[in-house]
């Protein structure tokens, strides 16, 4: 009998562990890939009726899972067989897309929804590898194929990716993906945030095809400390990767640097580059580089530049600059709901463009890859955030593991994008011991992974020396950022607009300093005097007198508007005004303008470089 419960306890980790969450597979952006996009089956199980059974046991840990488990896509043998429940009767929904803004009845719906996707695949070579490959899901997702659990994922604004070598099949493959947005104290975000909990497969699926030993993952920039030489690695992914020999091209420059992994398939490389066309916001120059390994060649378009600061300046090439910035969150301003494609990345930096900004701060989490490529070609500046917002459960040891995972898949995605120059701990988090412990961590973690970049989070203020009509930054994190930042809403959620004439501020450290939030709300359309809350006149009268007083603070570099467009926040419930929308945006969700948006145009205009 023992024998046998250890054989069968083996089993169960084999079938639960057999596919962990494979390393992410880099510049997926431009890898040839079989898109799983489109219409996908779904359940709604609020009770998680399909993953536990009715002793609340999970299935996926059973020796023999019953056929009520839904990633076993069941069908009755028998007329007498007993079956709660068949994908293919149920209706469509839309992969890529959150279930909130497809069907009705899932507005607010926090809960575990489930995917199901028949297709059949034809490998395009005989020996190669296969792996399904997800760029967002909110928030905690399982993964089975073929009734076999790949694994599961926590966080919704990263990429993920499963091998599936061993198990997919030239017919009727069947991909189930069990999707929980529940908010977790314990999670990140925890419960509360200001944006809408878009749930579900919320960008692309594919699956990716690789060369046995394949391209696993390289970083090429701008060596940090000389412009004159690029510096980075490459790492193989697969048996034969000791010793092996990998190009590096750059055709425009006439290089080709061969090189050799070390016994793990790994080499680092400096690579000194005379004539380099930088990466500028003049002129966005993107080269082709190519990699070569033995068994496959992939190419990336990187931008070269450094980023730096020097005392309060930030130095782009070497040349201060002022970053003319507005904040994003990621809904589609064409369909609502989360963002996820090219049109609606182009829509917004488009808007921003025209606002006259040269910078956008991604709130409050890693945005779709989209955005980052087009503001690599357009020559914009980018802030992106890991979603630690407000009160995440400090002491706990797995939310800083959630967290820096997080962070540390952004970070993969992202590292070769000229664009990102700025990595983002947090928002608004409160100054306390375990905060400060826990961002310091993430700091150190997030420097030694890309030690090219500068990492920033808006801080705490308060009144300097006791002073109120005195500002200051009250944040030991000042000391650890390389950019000083700070949301600050003097003249809406701190008196009026006219305030902003009677406060000054002093910011002791030398350091950069990045207005991240001002605004105030307005439902567009709405007019009426200024002192009229929620009126476009109010919202233009807090942009002119904001404008003048930051304009005045010494050692600020550039700021981020709240917000460009009004975004859809559970929080924001007043009749006839919110509604369920957060109304600080500059454009309306149907992209009417409000009168602030050409007060900052106007402002951006007119504000010479430093
Ligand atoms: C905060 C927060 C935003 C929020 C905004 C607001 O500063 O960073 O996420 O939406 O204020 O209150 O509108």
């Amino acid at each position: 009998m023992k024998k046998a419960i250890l054989f069968s306890f083996i089993l169960i980790i084999a079938a639960t562990t057999l596919f962990a969450q494979a390393d992410l597979i880099a510049n997926v952006y431009h890898r040839t890939t079989t898109s799983l996009n489109g219409n996908w089956k779904y359940i709604i199980d609020p009770y998680e009726n399909g993953y536990y059974n009715y002793r609340y046991q999970p299935f996926d840990q059973q020796e023999s899972p019953w056929a009520s488990a839904f990633f076993l896509n069941s069908k009755p043998k028998s007329p007498s067989d007993l079956l709660e429940y068949d994908f293919d009767q149920m209706d469509d929904i839309k992969v890529p897309g959150d279930w909130n803004s497809q069907k009705k009845e899932l507005l607010y719906y926090e809960g575990t929804l489930w995917y199901k996707k028949s297709f059949d695949y034809s490998s395009s070579k005989t020996t190669s590898r296969v792996f399904v490959y997800f760029e967002a899901s909110n928030y905690k997702t399982e993964v089975y194929l073929n009734g076999r659990k790949l694994g599961t994922h926590v966080g919704g604004f990263t990429p993920f990716n499963f091998e599936i070598t061993e198990l997919i099949k030239e017919k009727d493959n069947f991909l189930v993906v069990k999707v929980d947005n529940k908010r977790l104290k314990d999670g990140v975000p925890t419960l509360n945030t200001d944006w809408w909990n878009y749930g579900g497969l919320t960008r692309d699926v594919k699956i990716i095809e690789t060369a046995p030993n394949f391209i696993q993952d390289f970083f090429i920039q701008l060596h940090p400390e000389d412009d004159k030489k690029i510096k980075g690695y490459v790492a193989l992914n697969g048996t034969q990767i000791s010793q092996q020999y990998v190009q590096i091209q750059i055709p425009q420059l006439g290089l080709k640097k061969n090189l050799r992994t070390d016994d793990k398939g790994y080499v680092a490389f400096e690579i000194p580059l005379d004539k380099l066309q930088y990466w500028s916001l003049e002129n966005p120059f993107l080269y082709e580089v190519i990699i070569q390994a033995k068994e496959e060649v992939i190419k990336d378009e990187i931008g070269f530049r450094t980023i730096q600061t020097k005392g309060a300046q930030i130095l782009l090439n070497n040349k201060p600059i002022y970053l003319k910035g507005i904040s994003i969150h990621e809904e589609s301003p064409l369909r609502g709901g989360r963002g996820h494609s090219l049109e609606d990345a182009e829509q917004l930096l488009d808007w921003a463009q025209e606002l006259g900004c040269n910078y956008v701060r991604l709130a409050h989490y890693p945005h779709n890859e989209h955005m980052l490529r087009l503001a690599d070609k357009k020559g914009i500046l980018v802030w992106e955030e890991n979603p630690v917002y407000w009160t995440i459960s400090w002491d706990n040891p797995e939310t800083y593991q959630n967290a820096e995972n997080q962070l540390s898949e952004l970070i993969e995605r992202d590292k070769n994008r000229a664009s990102v120059i700025i990595w983002s701990m947090a928002n608004e988090t409160p100054n306390v011991p375990a905060r400060n412990n826990f961002l310091n961590k993430l700091a150190q973690f997030t420097r030694a992974k890309d030690p090219t970049r500068l990492i920033s989070a808006a801080l705490e203020q308060k009144d300097y020396q006791g002073n109120p009509s005195i500002r200051t930054i009250d944040d030991p994190f000042a000391e650890v950022v390389d950019v000083l930042s700070f949301n600050q809403y003097i003249g809406w959620y701190d008196g009026l607009p006219e305030k902003c004439e009677t406060i000054t501020w002093k910011i002791e450290q030398d350091k950069p300093v990045l207005i991240s939030e001002f605004g105030a709300g307005a439902k567009q359309g709405l007019h009426g005097d200024k002192n009229a809350r929620w009126t476009e006149e109010f919202q233009e009268d807090l942009y002119v007198q904001t404008l003048k007083m930051i304009d005045k603070v010494e050692k600020v570099q550039g700021f981020s508007p709240w917000i460009l467009v009004d975004f859809r926040s559970p929080r924001r419930v007043l009749p006839k005004i919110q509604e369920g929308w957060n109304r600080k945006g500059l454009i309306a969700e149907d992209g009417q303008k409000k009168k602030a948006f050409f007060i900052l145009q106007d402002f951006y205009k007119n504000k010479k470089s430093p």
